[in-house]
């Protein structure tokens, strides 16, 4: 599960920035089916993350903190790419995207299951 995990999530994060690289290139169509495989791969995500809480006998307070990060990376992909077509401002978006990204990947590589790494 920590792998589908891992997968799902990485995929995710190149698959946003090929939708903005589409984007600056004009490809419109392009941008708007990565949206939509992106909605696919946030439920994967979910679904997977939800998957690693429910194999816990006891779930901590670090792991309720990991699945709000979590949700706010996703939050912040779909809002950047959402206001990115509208061409609205995204910078405070970007620096929400980066700081909850840091803190999940920290948070997920620190807490028992998988890649134990901090
Ligand atoms: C884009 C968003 C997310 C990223 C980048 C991310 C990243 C990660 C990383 C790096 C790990 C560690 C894997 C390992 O130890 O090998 C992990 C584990 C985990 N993630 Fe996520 N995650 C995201 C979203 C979510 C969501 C939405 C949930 C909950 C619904 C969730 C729940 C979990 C759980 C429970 C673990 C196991 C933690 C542990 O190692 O003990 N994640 N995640």
């Amino acid at each position: 599960m920590v792998h589908a995990h891992m997968t799902t999530w990485f995929l995710a994060l190149i698959l946003f920035f090929v939708a903005l690289g589409l984007h600056k290139s004009g490809k419109e169509k392009g941008f708007k089916v990565l949206k939509m495989i992106l909605r696919v791969l946030y439920i994967l995500i979910l679904a997977t993350g939800l998957g690693l809480i429910f194999s816990l006998t006891t779930i901590s307070f670090l792991y309720i903190v990991k699945v709000a990060v979590g949700l706010w990376v996703i939050a912040m992909i779909e809002m950047i790419l959402g206001r990115t077509a509208k061409g609205a401002p995204t910078k405070g978006l970007w620096i929400q995207f980066i700081i909850a990204l840091l803190l999940v990947l920290y948070l997920g590589f620190s807490l028992p299951l998988g890649t134990d790494l901090f």
